[in-house]
């Protein structure tokens, strides 16, 4: 397990009682919390071959900017409905309660083009998987997904097993 464990706190009883809240922010308002996040999300990309960093908002953007910066990439920007201006696709998935709907631009992905999914933790796997299907609906290939954290009781990498999965935290239990 990485030393980056050590600044993420767990909330207990957020947003709901039982379950445990990992809080990215403790991570990110510490210098040295961000940098060795940054520094192990990025080693998990050593040796992929990829052309593009996509980010799901809004927490994989803070993680997705500086990976993307640091490996000279572009990112592509995963953003819920109605955020971006130009010609789009969507994607709709099932969250706990109710249902959310996410959006890219139609002409961010060439057809072929070698995508990194990046997003702050993975639970069930259900918006990284509508990010990817957007991805694939413009004819993108999805190389790997990297996280920070994986709540691993939820199985998201199970319902990812199609995928390359990275995460650099794992946590059992919501
Ligand atoms: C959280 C988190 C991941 C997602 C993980 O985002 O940042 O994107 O949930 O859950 P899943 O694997 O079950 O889909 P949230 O929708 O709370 O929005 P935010 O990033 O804008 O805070
Ligand atoms: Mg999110």
């Amino acid at each position: 397990m990485s030393e980056v464990e050590k600044y993420i706190k767990s909330i207990p009883d957020f947003p709901q009682p039982g379950i445990i809240f990992r809080d990215v922010t403790s991570v990110t308002e510490d210098p040295e919390g961000m940098k060795l996040a940054i520094d192990e999300m990025d080693k998990l990309l050593e040796g992929v071959d990829y052309d593009v960093i996509a980010g799901a908002e809004s927490r994989g953007f803070i993680f997705g900017a500086p990976l993307a910066y640091k490996n000279g990439k572009g990112l592509v920007l995963v953003r819920k409905k109605g955020k971006l201006p130009r010609e789009t696709v969507e994607m709709s998935y099932d969250l706990e309660y109710g249902q959310a709907t996410i959006e890219i631009h139609k002409d961010s992905i060439k057809p072929g083009e070698k995508v990194v999914l990046v997003d702050d933790l993975i639970a069930t796997g259900g918006t990284i998987e509508a990010a990817a299907k957007l991805i694939e609906s413009l004819g993108g290939i999805v190389v790997k997904m990297v996280f920070l954290i994986e709540l691993t009781d939820l199985k998201g990498r199970e319902r990812l097993s199609k995928y390359d999965v990275a995460s650099v935290v794992q946590f059992e239990g919501e």
